[in-house]
């Protein structure tokens, strides 16, 4: 267990826009930062980080919270997780109470792979610096691919002995649970049926170097382990299986060396394979990603869209594999990301390339034969179509069709200018073309509606107007209004009933001081109104505790020992208002800043408004059970004229602070 003055100091040391800095690019806006949503395909901004409140919200998917909550989202941490890495981060010594064998074995599983990993990670580095056959053989490999010392360190890179077990056996005897070996892929193990509760166990990556993967944060997620003989029937490359930690389609391999420069560069170079990123690291291109042999996916694009927008794709120099090639690159070109692709020299791929060029050379070569993609894609088939018709009809149909997918209009419109240059073919058809592409489109994504949903949910794209939940509204106003101004001093005006001096009653303002929750907590008790909302009705009780009993009170502390799902209902909650500024609504004056009426008007406003609200909705109920019912209904009418009177009342008041 970390101690709790630890999760304190990292509490108060951790910047928000620094942490999630690392993995977003985050632009200033206004008192706040924005960027692209790191948990959705967007084009358009909108994720926010206040660094005054020290919280973030996503609006695209919703999700939202403090610092760990971030990082628990996106890194995919637990808890202590979190709190390890920034501690790490900011320097801050980890205090550990006590663990026991019982909560070490209660320790996550995924913390436990993630540990398992690591170990192996550091084994086999071990193994390759430090054995005899792992320097004679692993080493020299790297060696003879042109890695230097300090290559092999920053990558890890690492040799597994050529035995069956040696890993394996190495694991057991550190303590590691063979269940997280084999569920990390690291060890295969088979039942023995003559000896069942001993199975067979062996290295995966027996004889291989190895390449440890990282997740954006630098932790080792999986491996990938080449051969060195050549044994046809292996394969040359072996990568860890899919598991809780490693999932393919999700990681690129060197986006935790590259993140920084890429966004510096603002751009990223992607490669095929291993040692493409490695050689054209060392050589001192650092904005460099692989995706590991197969094609990219989604998720890897949106790895890279969170850091650029653009992407330069690097091709072998064997033109074989190019055609199937730039079917992958529409998806890239979906996401809104501006493609580029670049080929090399017949027979030099980037690791070949790499090596075998100083630096100056290699950053002029890239910045002379980056092509635009669809450019580069027109004018390689218009070659290959050239004397014949039919093959050309198909050519401006796949032109079409990766133009179809760039999402923005003004761009898709140039690149049919430029495209009808290229092709010699009019303008004219291609949109043509591009038009019945849209239709078509449009066409299949009906039939892939799933048959429980309606064809009309699809079809129709407007979005119907929400209904304003008026209650739900209120009650989420009241928790906002709690959290800024608890405990701000102020003075209410109230109308009371007074007794004049002919003895009449009537409503006289009255001036009262006091502390914002009082004011809530005691006008709300004095209706006996709950929040219905139970997330709402948890925190609040929670914050009326603690505004009650810490003179101190922030926002920031009161967060940290909340469960998390709290904190997200939080922050989307104070970070509502700062949705209209991702638009820049609120300069153009589209909404009205509420804030600069006082607080104590909008906090009698709101719970006005909401007692209003409570009343008149009793009200209705009780004229509907007395439309419903035949016998004697004057016990409810009186109630009813009860209500009408303090409704009356309360709209008073509520026209008084209004004006
Ligand atoms: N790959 C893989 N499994 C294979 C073959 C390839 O996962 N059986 C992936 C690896 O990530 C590899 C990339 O595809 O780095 C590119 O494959 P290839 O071009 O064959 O490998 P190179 O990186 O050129 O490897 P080397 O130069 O070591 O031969
Ligand atoms: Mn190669």
């Amino acid at each position: 267990m970390i101690s709790k003055s630890t999760i304190d100091q990292v509490y108060e040391t951790a910047r928000l826009e620094e942490v999630i800095g690392d993995f977003v690019q985050l632009k200033k806006s206004g008192s706040n930062f924005k960027g692209l949503s790191p948990f959705s395909d967007e084009r358009t901004p909108s994720f926010m980080v206040s660094p005054v409140k020290q919280i973030w919200k996503d609006f695209s998917s919703g999700k939202g919270g403090n610092v760990v909550a971030f990082l628990m989202e996106h890194e995919h941490f637990t808890y202590p997780e979190a709190i390890k890495y920034l501690a790490k981060k900011y320097n801050i010594e980890v205090e550990e109470t006590e663990r026991t064998d019982e909560q070490k074995q209660e320790a996550d599983e995924r913390e436990s792979m993630y540990l398992v990993s690591e170990f192996a990670q550091g084994y086999f580095s071990q193994m390759l610096w430090e054995s005899e056959l792992g320097k004679a053989i692993g080493l020299t490999y790297f060696k003879e691919r042109g890695f230097t010392d300090e290559t092999i360190k920053k990558f890890s890179l690492g040799y597994c002995l050529d035995q069956w077990d040696g890993f394996t056996t190495a694991a057991l005897d550190k303590g590691y649970k063979l269940n997280y070996l084999e569920k990390t892929g690291l060890t295969i193990v088979r039942k023995d049926d003559k000896n069942p509760n001993n199975p067979k166990k062996f290295d995966r990556f027996k004889a291989r170097v190895m390449f440890p993967i990282h997740s954006m944060s630098g932790r080792v997620l999986g491996f990938g382990g080449r051969i060195l003989t050549n044994n046809k029937k292996a394969a040359k490359y072996l990568n860890s299986p899919e598991s809780s930690i490693y999932h393919k389609s999700k990681v690129l391999y060197g986006i935790y060396f590259a993140k920084q420069a890429i966004a510096k560069e603002d751009n990223c170079y992607l490669v095929e394979g291993y040692t493409d990123v490695i050689q054209m690291y060392q050589r001192g291109i650092h904005n460099v990603v692989s995706s590991s042999g197969t094609a990219l996916t989604p998720e890897q694009i949106r790895l890279i869209n969170r850091l650029t927008k653009n992407i330069t794709v690097l091709f072998d120099g064997d033109a074989a594999g190019l055609r199937a090639s730039l079917r992958g690159i529409d998806l890239i070109l979906e996401q809104g990301m501006n493609v580029k692709v670049c080929t090399f020299p017949e027979g030099e791929d980037p690791d070949s390339f790499a090596k075998n060029n100083e630096l100056d050379a290699i950053v002029q070569y890239l910045q002379q034969n980056s092509k635009d993609f669809i450019q580069f894609k027109a004018s390689l088939l218009v070659e290959e179509a050239a004397n014949d018709p039919i093959k050309r009809a198909d050519t401006v149909r796949d032109i079409v069709h990766s133009i179809s997918k760039i999402p923005d209009r003004i761009k898709k419109e140039i690149y049919i200018q430029e495209c009808a240059q290229i092709m010699n073919i009019s303008e004219a058809v291609l949109f043509n073309t591009l038009a019945q592409i849209g239709k078509k489109d449009l066409a299949d994504a009906s039939k892939r509606v799933k048959p429980e949903q309606k064809a009309f949910d699809v079809v129709k794209n407007e979005p119907l107007p929400e209904k304003v939940d008026v209650q739900y509204e209120l009650e989420r106003k009241i928790i906002e209004l709690l959290l800024l101004y608890g405990n701000e001093l102020e003075q209410f005006e109230d109308l009371v009933l007074k007794e004049n001096k002919d003895g009449d009653l009537i409503l006289e303002p009255e001036s009262l001081e006091s502390k914002v929750y009082e004011k809530i907590y005691l006008d709300l008790q004095d209706d006996e109104i709950e929040l219905t909302n139970p997330h709402f009705k948890t925190i609040y009780y929670k914050l009326i505790e603690d505004l009650n009993h810490k003179e101190d009170f922030t926002i920031n502390t009161f967060i940290a020992d909340l469960d998390q799902e709290m904190v997200a209902e939080i922050s989307s909650i104070l970070m509502e208002e700062e949705k209209y500024m991702l638009h820049n609504w609120e300069s153009k004056d589209i909404y009205p800043k509420e804030k600069k009426i006082g607080v104590s008007q909008l906090v009698s406003e709101t719970i006005l408004t909401l007692r209003c609200y409570l009343i008149k909705r009793r009200m209705e109920t009780l004229q509907h059970s007395t439309e419903e019912s035949t016998g004697d209904n004057s016990e409810t009418l009186e109630e009813i004229m009860n209500y009408l009177q303090l409704n009356q009342l309360l709209n008073k008041k509520l026209n008084r602070v209004l004006s």
